[in-house]
């Protein structure tokens, strides 16, 4: 397998960051390592824009949510037709950020999940504990039931992110035991050929270490994937196979 290096942009990004793109690609000398896959999660405004300039030239563009529903009346959202059509080829569903401030479930990111497969994309499910769950000692049990209540049935081409969510912009990581428990237990319920992502204050400084964990097949990269020169920094610390 390919290590898969994704940046969630979250809310951030006018037009004008196009130019952290494709400075992106320049640090490459404009050919990008084939021998792993570059993802970039853009604001929905930018995802057509960016597919159209940055998908030949080996970054890949993805969503950040989308719909259960492939057209309806359901102001403010986007399917995941839209997003397919717009030319993405990932949408991450379940991230923390939306499970709590716009109280998904495990039920809804399963439904999301299996939309977006059916719209021909590869849907990055995220999972995670947060702080008084891992101090508790119920991380495993939290990530299990979560991921017990979020993958499709299909299980052909998705990609999974384990994101504590204590560490998600706080600068705060697990041990590498602790990512490395997570990661094997995650790889015990699911096939050996789906990319299990670490997600949570990945910086350049720390890429190499956590990257080389067994089980971590690459990383869900926030803060760190806005800036050209740190996202390429944790890119260039990506081991080719994983
Ligand atoms: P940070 O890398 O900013 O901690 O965010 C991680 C994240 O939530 C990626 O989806």
């Amino acid at each position: 397998m390919k290590s898969l290096i994704a940046g969630n942009w979250k809310m951030n990004g006018l037009s004008a960051a196009a130019g952290e793109v494709q400075a992106l690609i320049n640090k490459f000398s404009g050919a990008t390592p084939e021998d792993r896959d570059i993802l970039i999660c853009p604001p929905a405004t930018l995802v057509a824009s960016f597919a159209a300039s940055y998908s030949d030239e080996g970054v890949m563009i993805g969503g950040q949510d989308c719909h259960t529903n492939e057209a309806g009346a359901h102001t403010g959202d986007i399917s995941a037709a839209m997003l397919a059509d717009a030319g993405a080829a990932f949408v991450i569903v379940g991230h923390s950020e939306r499970r709590a401030d716009h109280g998904e479930g495990d039920a809804l990111v399963k439904a999301k999940a299996e939309a977006a497969l059916a719209a021909g994309l590869t849907p990055i499910i995220c999972v995670g504990e947060t702080k008084e769950e891992r101090e508790a000692g119920k991380a495993l049990d939290v990530v299990g039931s979560q991921l017990d209540g979020s993958l499709p049935q299909t299980q052909d081409e998705i990609v999974i992110a384990y994101e504590p969510v204590w560490a998600i912009g706080t600068g705060l990581t697990p041990t590498i035991a602790d990512i490395a428990e997570v990661h094997d237990f995650i790889r015990g319920k699911t096939r050996d050929d789906i990319r299990i992502l670490y997600g949570g204050s990945v910086k350049p400084g720390n890429a190499q270490e956590i990257l080389a964990v067994k089980n971590v097949n690459g990383a869900l990269v926030g803060g760190a994937s806005l800036k050209a020169e740190d996202f390429y920094g944790i890119i260039s610390a990506a081991p080719a196979n994983v």
